[in-house]
């Protein structure tokens, strides 16, 4: 990922596919406070099982000095895997994402929880004559900083303001009428949700607030068999629910998931 100078060239930046990866915003960390206490505690325990494994090297039990070893590198390397997902990683994947979907360029899309606009900001890439639309509620427990400006100064490095709106907003009741965009996504936010019946309601926003034949792409931590089966009951078409990998934190291990659906181009009628 490299560091532009901020000037604003709008024929380079309608150059779109080859801008994904170019980030120039600051998007903090996110989980907020509760993640930079999790990722401190995470190096401090860390660095003291790894300093016990070692001082225990020679002598003690085998089965000890492998627990303490052992133990401490996978700490210290889950804090490192978790700050370059949040930094890096996350960039990486949804630029891949993005770069395997069909645009015109003309497009209505909705990020669904934006944040300081991470994802937004990438997806407003894409639609020179088109509309990226981020709704959130700011919350600063979920991402460090997190804030309507810090968004807004966000577009404002990525060139893309001019094509972009923030709504202050909550998901699970979304201020926009049905069937107006052509693209949802959201990454790393539906699970801050805590109700589960309000985590249903924003998957059900997400699919009322969608075009017939548009699509939804949710990139999120631990819910996205939930997602997936309410997709499914909700009658979405071509529902891929599949791992993220290392670069998603702990993607592997199947923390965190991807779920992909279509909206049929023929919704069944009421009657
Ligand atoms: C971890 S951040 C991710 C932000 C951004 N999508 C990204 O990938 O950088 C989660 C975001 O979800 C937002 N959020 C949480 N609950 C929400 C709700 N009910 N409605 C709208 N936004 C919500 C938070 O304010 C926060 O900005």
């Amino acid at each position: 990922m490299k560091n532009s100078p901020l000037t604003c060239d709008n024929s380079r930046v309608t150059a779109a596919r080859s801008e994904l990866r170019d980030v120039r915003g600051e998007y903090g960390i996110d989980g907020g406070s509760a993640a930079i206490a999790y990722l401190l505690t995470g190096v401090a325990a860390g660095l003291v099982l790894t300093g016990f494994g070692l001082i225990h090297a020679r002598s003690g039990y085998l089965v000890l000095r492998f627990f303490e070893l052992f133990g401490g590198l996978a700490l210290i390397l889950n804090v490192v895997n978790y700050l370059f997902f949040t930094r890096i990683g996350k960039f990486v994947v949804w630029a891949e994402l993005l770069d395997n979907l069909p645009f015109e360029g003309d497009e209505r899309v909705l990020d669904m929880g934006c944040g300081r606009g991470a994802v937004l900001g990438m997806v407003a890439k894409l639609l020179p004559r088109g509309r990226a639309v981020g709704l959130d509620l700011w919350r600063s427990q979920d991402q460090s900083g997190n804030s309507l400006e810090a968004a807004w100064q966000n577009l404002d490095k990525e060139c893309v303001r001019d094509r972009c709106d923030l709504q202050t907003g909550d998901m699970s009741a979304m201020p926009f009428p049905d069937s107006v965009f052509d693209l949802v996504v959201s990454s790393l936010a539906i699970h801050n949700i805590e109700s589960p019946q309000s985590r249903l309601q924003a998957i059900d926003e997400a699919v009322r607030v969608l075009r017939p034949g548009g699509r939804l792409l949710i990139a999120d931590l631990m819910r996205t068999k939930e997602y997936a089966r309410r997709l499914r009951e909700l009658g979405m078409e071509g529902i891929v629910e599949r791992r993220l990998d290392w670069r998603f934190w702990l993607g592997t291990l199947g923390i965190a998931g991807l779920v992909t659906a279509a909206k049929s181009s023929h919704p069944k009628s009421s009657s």
